[in-house]
């Protein structure tokens, strides 16, 4: 992009402030300028200004909506119902039609580390990174049924150079290069309440990574959902990076997933609390939808049926997807969510870090796209099996309880075959050892009970 088409671009969407410092940068700064420039899309840009036109709620929806929304119906498989479930999603694996999508594209602002957080140290006692359980996890189970999971990782533009990197160093954790596919979301850039693009630096627009639901964006633009298609993948499993407990391409779920013909299947546990801060899905009539814990009534929250919550499930961000549905989401607009912060600005050509909230930050989130599923499903778990993410630097969901929560559950497995691990004894197994506690026993480690 040259200097003459990036004013014209600018112009089409009312931002040709974003050069007006263009005569004072060195030649090395203007190309950096255009080069950003290039990146920002006029059709962005518009659909940022639209969500700030009609004010913060566009994009997030307004209490009231939520008012009839019932909770949907969720499935706790047992017995008979799990044997089929887990049956069905074994076929899916040894057919190799499973893929596994995380996305690391945050920033990780609460927990404070600099790096990408798959590369922070959680093994209790190894301290391998969060990235070493996720991909021997894959590994584990591909191992198990002999056919490759192609594992799809979402990085950001600040953050995909130490992630490849965190990879390589370690060999792919033991996963075949081939079957890993790196891809990078998007970035937006902020904007001052009246739709303007904000300048952090005279040459550098002020820009953050597009949220969790870049991912549809970026699947498409990367090649990663044709790679997919290639590939013959059916369900995609979707997860988040900061949770080592997550049981990645677990076969119940995968296979409750394709036995209810469902396009987005979800995991959900029971809230800690009734004001815990997760999203919900509600049922509206025929569709399903993610409403966010501020957009609950006080009442709703506390609403309670059979002793027990009305809105008794929260998601964890656990998602079985259709990849022909993640396809057809792909090409259309998601609605924004605005985040409005601190951002630093330029004024007259002077640098200012702001003391209070002056732009939005524009986020899309993958939830979003729930009410466009044909048939969705959901499915209960075992929050202390599965869920304990790192969020914070200390207190709750922090590295501190999520590796004591990693250390109860493999406890657990040990104690499934009798042999009690002291609460003090650090303890560690790496998933390609065991990915459950049928694994241990076939190890034999059950004879340390006699
Ligand atoms: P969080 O909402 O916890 O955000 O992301 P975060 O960036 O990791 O942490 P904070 O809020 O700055 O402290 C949930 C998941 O979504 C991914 C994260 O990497 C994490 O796996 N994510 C979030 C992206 O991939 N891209 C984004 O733009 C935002």
């Amino acid at each position: 992009m040259n200097y003459a088409q990036a004013e014209k671009m600018l112009k089409s969407c009312g931002q040709e402030h974003v050069l007006a410092y263009w005569k004072k940068l060195s030649k090395k700064e203007q190309a950096a300028l255009l080069e950003q420039i290039a990146t920002i899309e006029p059709k962005s840009v518009r659909q940022c200004q639209a969500a700030l036109g009609v004010g913060v709620e566009n994009g997030c929806r307004k209490e009231s909506e939520n008012q009839d929304g019932k909770a949907p119906k969720v499935a706790e498989l047992k017995g008979a119902a799990l044997k089929k479930a887990i049956a069905a999603g074994e076929k899916e694996l040894k057919a190799g039609r499973v893929a596994a999508l995380l996305v690391a594209g945050g920033q990780g602002s609460r927990l404070g580390y600099d790096g990408p957080k798959g590369c922070y140290s959680i093994g209790p006692i190894t301290g391998a990174p969060l990235f070493y359980f996720h991909a021997r996890k894959i590994l584990a189970r591909s191992i198990r049924y002999g056919a490759a999971i192609p594992f799809y990782v979402m990085t950001s533009e600040a953050n995909n150079e130490a992630t490849v990197k965190c990879f390589e160093e370690n060999e792919y954790f033991g996963l075949n290069p081939d079957d890993v596919f790196f891809f990078t979301q998007g970035m937006w850039p902020g904007m001052t309440k009246d739709g303007k693009i904000i300048l952090d630096q005279p040459g550098h627009v002020f820009m953050s990574p597009d949220g969790h639901g870049g991912l549809l964006a970026a699947l498409k633009k990367s090649g990663a959902l044709a790679d997919m298609k290639k590939r013959g993948i059916k369900s995609v499993f979707f997860f988040q990076v900061d949770n080592p407990l997550v049981e990645i391409a677990d076969p119940a779920f995968i296979g409750y997933h394709v036995l209810e013909k469902s396009e987005y299947s979800l995991k959900l546990c029971a809230k800690r609390d009734p004001f815990e801060k997760v999203g919900m899905p509600m049922q509206f009539g025929n569709i399903f939808r993610m409403v966010e814990y501020t957009e609950m009534t006080k009442e709703q929250c506390l609403r309670k049926k059979n002793g027990k919550l009305y809105f008794l499930y929260g998601s964890p961000a656990i998602h079985v997807f259709d990849r022909a549905f993640l396809d057809r989401e792909a090409s259309k607009a998601m609605p924004l969510h605005l985040a409005f912060k601190k951002i630093p600005t330029v004024v007259n050509g002077k640098v200012v870090k702001p003391t209070e909230p002056n732009g939005y930050k524009f986020e899309k989130f993958i939830f979003d796209i729930l009410p466009n599923a044909k048939r969705a499903a959901f499915l209960a778990f075992e929050q202390k099996d599965e869920f304990s993410p790192v969020k914070n630097a200390e207190g709750s969901d922090s590295p501190e309880t999520c590796k004591a929560d990693m250390q109860a559950k493999w406890a657990r497995w040990f104690a499934e075959l009798g042999v009690t691990v002291p609460t003090t004894m650090p303890l560690e197994i790496d998933p390609v050892y065991a990915i459950d506690a049928a694994d241990l026993k076939s190890l034999g480690l059950w004879l340390a009970a006699d």
